[in-house]
């Protein structure tokens, strides 16, 4: 089964795509494709065809996001808990990521034509190589297109995404990048996998469990939060569509909290660029007090040369990840 999924919707499918356009349509939704195994044995099937059930509903679900306007979509594939689960069904989702990867390869054009982004986030050390090596392949030959993203977590806990954040900006720091005093909340945005991508605005998880599973933990403070009881394989267009009429009923106060948020953030990062510049002041005029004046253009100052240290720093960072892909691209060719 391709990734792609071509084809029309139904008229009622095209009915109430409209109208649900009327409204907010989120730009970004995130799925906890849950129920896998429970949908095999539900049916009778093996658990790999739970699985590839997955995979397929996974497909169909981008056909609808293409239609409903949506470009962007992040869903957790493989979770670092998952290599508890036994032997036999970690290799078994290896190999249906795998194939799945192969395929995504051979379908080159059609991703083109449609511009989809493939992005691989997690920690790709912990998968086998010749694995590492096709999702590697398959990120450098789609980071280009820009009419669509797709981030598949794999390996993946928010936890994990966090600490490794908290270590690369230690790294900036050693290397005399950066100061502690620039580690912040923006900051550590930067430093995650999924800094490249705006914040989820819907993250929808089937199967009836409520939880959030380590998944996009920081990303999903402000985002509407759906948790729907179908298995993950039998969600349907209208399931989709009741989730996004959530969306819309909350709309405005998640927008709303989203927007005091971020002007909180912005004072708070204000008050601290403040305080240290008050700090060098006092260190470098002995202790007496500066005019305002001085303090507004040491201000200033400060700024400028905080966003170059910044910027400086999260290009050595991309550097240090585009570096990781390609090394692993050119072990295959
Ligand atoms: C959760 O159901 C699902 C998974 C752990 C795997 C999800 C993977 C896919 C849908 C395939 C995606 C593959 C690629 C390459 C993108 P579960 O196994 O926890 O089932 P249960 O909740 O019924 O036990
Ligand atoms: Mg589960």
């Amino acid at each position: 089964m391709s990734w792609i999924r071509e084809g029309e919707l139904n008229f009622f499918q095209k009915l109430t795509a409209s109208v649900l356009k009327e409204g907010p349509i989120p730009k970004h939704v995130a799925f906890i494709m849950d129920g896998n195994r429970r949908f095999a044995q539900k049916n009778n099937l093996e658990r790999e065809e739970g699985h590839m059930q997955g995979f397929n509903k996974l497909a169909e679900t981008l056909r609808w996001c293409k239609h409903l306007n949506i470009q962007e979509v992040t869903v957790y594939a493989f979770s670092i808990e998952n290599f508890k689960r036994t032997k036999d069904e970690v290799e078994g989702l290896m190999e249906l990521a795998r194939q799945k990867f192969v395929r995504l390869l051979e379908e080159m054009d059609k991703l083109e034509s449609h511009g989809v982004c493939i992005r691989v986030l997690g920690d790709l050390n912990m998968l086998p190589l010749d694995l590492q090596q096709l999702i590697a392949e398959s990120v450098v030959r789609t980071r280009n297109h820009n009419k669509c993203f797709l981030n598949v977590c794999f390996a993946y806990t928010s936890r994990h995404e966090i600490a490794n954040a908290i270590r690369e900006m230690a790294w900036g720091v050693e290397k005399g990048l950066i100061r502690p005093s620039d580690v912040s909340e923006a900051l550590l945005s930067e430093c995650l996998y999924t800094n490249n991508s705006p914040n989820p605005d819907l993250l929808i998880r089937t199967s009836g469990e409520v939880r959030l599973s380590d998944f996009l933990l920081w990303q999903t403070s402000h985002s509407c939060v759906v948790f729907q009881s179908v298995l993950w394989p039998e969600y349907s267009f209208w399931n989709f569509c009741q989730a996004i009429i959530e969306y819309q009923l909350n709309h405005s106060s998640i927008q709303r909290a989203r927007e005091l948020h971020q002007e909180r953030q912005a004072l708070a990062q204000l008050e601290a660029e403040r305080a240290c510049v008050a700090q060098q002041m006092q260190h470098h005029g002995n202790g007496k007090p500066a005019d305002t004046q001085r303090q507004q253009e040491a201000l200033q100052q400060y700024i400028v040369c905080r966003e170059e240290r910044v910027q400086d720093f999260l290009e050595a960072l991309k550097h240090k990840r585009d570096s990781f892909f390609k090394d692993l691209c050119s072990q295959v060719s």
